[in-house]
């Protein structure tokens, strides 16, 4: 028999696929292909104190193996989460990770005593969103803003585990992760989107309206991979490693670089079903090399 549970961050997962957030909603429209019960944690879509209507359209393209979007955090608000979304997810037996951002520290903290006080499971801190021009990147990309949010939330997530998202666009990832880990972090999640542009050749204007956006899907894995693995090496903390996964052998890759447990993201688009087919393989392989437990991958890349 293989275990599929791990651990992240004292949080037991009952296996180690999540779905990303920004890529789920809050699982309702999901929910009619199968029991959410079935993930090992959804993050929710990430959330802001008050509701947005995001960037303007044209905001999401596609690219060579992946898409590229400037969503800029639509979102209902932190309160109608608590109230209307988060009563539905909690019906599902999985674990609730609510992703938050903010465009002060103090807006952070706030966020986190609502959210700890609904009974989340684990706060993602995102401090990487490359579409918004207050906090987003601004925080993610300079160590002392990184480590002000993150004690801002540890502050107010009242025991809550704090998971803080970092951002592929800086020089050196290990940095930011040292940075919150010395803040407080309980979690690290990497990688979020990799800054990207498309223009049109025709109208010479850019496909995106916010001109730039977030590249991911399977084009930016190895990034990841590269990445996760960096990070696994430079902090003690668990790590949920995300960034192009689409089947078993790239989450097994991501784990075998340091993660814990991976998330499903942008292939639920093509693929409702992409989290649970990736969670099958992902043990299959974990058990022709003969594991007895599927956390045993975690670190086992061999370096030459
Ligand atoms: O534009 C967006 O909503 C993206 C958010 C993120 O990448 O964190």
């Amino acid at each position: 028999m293989l275990d599929l549970s791990v651990n992240l961050a004292g949080v037991t997962l009952k296996n180690p696929v999540v779905v990303a957030s920004g890529t789920f909603g809050f699982g309702r429209e999901y929910s009619q292909f199968y029991d959410l019960g079935e993930l090992g944690g959804i993050c929710a879509k990430g959330l802001t104190l008050h509701p947005r209507s995001g960037n303007p359209a044209p905001r999401i393209a596609e690219t060579p193996m992946g898409i590229l979007n400037s969503v800029g955090l639509e979102n209902p608000g932190v309160d109608t989460f608590v109230a209307e979304e988060l009563p539905f997810l909690r019906k599902f037996d999985t674990k609730i990770i609510a992703n938050i951002s903010g465009n002060t520290p103090e807006e952070y903290g706030i966020m986190c005593e609502k959210l700890s006080g609904a009974g989340v499971d684990m706060i993602e801190v995102n401090i990487s969103c490359p579409n918004v021009k207050a906090g987003g990147l601004a925080y993610g990309t300079r160590l002392e803003l990184a480590a002000e949010v993150t004690e801002e939330a540890k502050k107010h997530a009242n025991g809550v585990p704090v998971m803080v998202k970092l951002s592929p666009n800086v020089t050196d990832i290990t940095e930011i992760a040292k940075a919150v880990e010395g803040a407080g972090a309980d979690a690290v999640s990497l990688i979020n989107t990799i800054r990207g542009m498309r223009i049109d050749v025709n109208t010479r204007r850019p496909v995106l309206k916010m001109n730039t956006g977030g590249l991911s899907g399977p084009a930016v894995l190895p990034v990841a991979v590269r990445m996760v693995w960096e990070v696994a090496q430079a902090v003690s903390l668990p790590i949920l490693g995300m960034g192009g996964v689409s089947k078993g052998e790239d989450a097994v890759q991501l784990m075998l670089a340091g993660a814990c447990a991976v998330a499903v993201g942008t292939a639920l688009f093509a693929d409702p079903f992409a989290p649970l087919t990736v969670r099958d393989s992902l043990a299959d392989i974990a058990a022709k090399q003969g594991l007895t437990a599927v956390s045993g991958l975690t670190g086992g890349v061999r370096p030459w």
